[in-house]
């Protein structure tokens, strides 16, 4: 096991009865935190009503992402047996992707695998891309700067990742909203309890994703070019370590891991600000922090809310036994707002030392997209209180799409002035 041993906080940890939550109520999506206080609070490791175990705390979240003594589950469970075995129908197209992606291998196919797709996202690759990110979003901007309004999702927040994210992979910038639509779907089947409902339709759009995707691999073999796509190809011809279904695989994780987490950023983190003008005063006084609020943001409001784990071998967590094959949630929302490593921790502060959130994991699957999704959200957010004078928020209230893993908003209607 990686680091300190598991099990140092052993008097706190309350484990035997299952504490009540529920992650799909509307009370939950509005705002959780009040509910991961309760749980942060029952202990650092506690079982959770739907099976499996929830860890809270900002010390044993970080240990665990960043131990090799877990992997990812690559099954769901399914929202009527939350407590039964995972669910991996073997033989459907989401199955096939979903056991290829690069967040659910381990070991050694993980590392070839994440070695090849870091080539890509290099820092020197990523701060390459800014000029042209800085030039979408000034695109984007103007059309709302002369209207004095927009709807930030869908006029910024998503348009800027994704694009962003297409020309990396080498997906034609006019398929990127099918691309979407596709993803949304999928995406679905990332939280840890998912419905008949949503498997059915992650299992129906892949169908056709898939299916765009091998014909746009074909015609990149005929064509190359020097997208993610290419190199991923080009291994697989050099010495055959990826597959044609590794690539197609790993080419829809991308796309979706590429911009749904950064609109999610982008569109969190305005509305937090919104909430907090002192804040926002703040950095449109000093433009300069913005780098510093961009953490501060991902640590207020993660877009990841939680990871999922399960342990390789039967442990202990902080005094708590964790059997084989049992749900891990690795709430990383939760810890980033422990007080144990937080001063006011519910506070927005955008001038906070160093505040280091897990919002990007840890260990052996840290984010890939992090520098990028910094600089993309750096952008937006600096351009955001460069080029206009006042933002406010154009609604009474807000909805957050139904998901647990993945916090988001539906839309967030703004009034610009500049
Ligand atoms: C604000 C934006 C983002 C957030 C908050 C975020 C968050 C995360 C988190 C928490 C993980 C680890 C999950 C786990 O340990 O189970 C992860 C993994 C990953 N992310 Fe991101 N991400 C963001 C943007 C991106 C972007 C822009 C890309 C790609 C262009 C990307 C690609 C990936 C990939 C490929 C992995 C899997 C890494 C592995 O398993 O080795 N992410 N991300």
């Amino acid at each position: 096991m990686d680091g300190r041993p598991f099990g140092y906080d052993r008097a706190m940890t309350s484990a035997s009865q299952p504490v009540m939550f529920n992650p799909f109520s509307p009370e939950f999506l509005a705002d959780p935190y009040p509910q991961y206080a309760r749980l942060r609070e029952a202990g650092a490791v506690v079982k959770v009503p739907f099976g499996g175990w929830m860890v809270t705390r900002y010390e044993t979240v970080d240990r665990v992402l960043r131990s090799s003594a877990f992997r990812t589950p690559r099954g769901y469970r399914e929202a009527n047996d939350p407590a039964g075995p995972p669910r991996f129908a073997p033989d459907g197209k989401l199955s096939l992707h979903r056991r290829l992606w690069l967040l659910f291998q381990s070991g050694d196919s993980h590392t070839r695998l994440r070695k090849l797709i870091m080539k890509v996202f290099t820092p020197r690759a990523v701060r390459a891309l800014a000029p042209s990110i800085e030039a979408l979003v000034g695109e984007l901007l103007a059309p709302a700067l002369e209207r004095g309004a927009m709807e930030v999702i869908k006029d910024l927040a998503y348009p800027l990742p994704a694009t962003v994210i297409c020309e990396l992979l080498g997906v034609p910038a006019a398929d990127r909203d099918l691309n979407r639509t596709w993803a949304a779907v999928v995406a679905a089947t990332i939280d840890p309890v998912c419905s008949n409902a949503q498997i059915a339709a992650a299992e129906a759009a892949m169908l056709d994703w898939d299916a765009y995707i091998r014909e746009l691999i074909a015609a990149r073999r005929r064509n190359p070019g020097e997208a993610l796509l290419d190199a991923m190809l080009a291994v697989e011809e050099d010495d055959a370590r990826l597959t044609e279904d590794e690539v197609a695989a790993n080419a829809t994780f991308l796309f979706l891991a590429g911009h749904e987490t950064t609109t999610n950023l982008i569109g969190n983190g305005l509305y937090a600000l919104l909430r907090h003008p002192e804040q926002l005063a703040k950095l449109r006084a000093e433009p300069a922090l913005v780098e510093n609020a961009i953490e501060e943001l991902l640590r207020f409001d993660s877009p990841v809310q939680v990871a999922s784990r399960v342990a390789l071998e039967a442990m202990e967590i902080e005094g708590v036994a964790i059997e084989t094959e049992v749900p891990i949630l690795v709430a990383i929302a939760c810890a980033n707002h422990d007080p144990r490593r937080f001063e006011r921790p519910d506070d927005l502060e955008v001038t906070r030392a160093d505040p280091k959130p897990l919002s990007f994991g840890g260990g052996p699957h840290f984010c890939v997209g992090a520098a990028l999704a910094r600089l993309e959200s750096k952008h937006a957010f600096e351009q955001l209180v460069t080029r206009t004078r006042n933002i406010e928020l154009a609604a009474d209230r807000v909805t957050w799409r139904p998901s647990f893993s993945l916090r988001g908003l539906v839309a967030l209607p703004i009034t610009l002035q500049t």
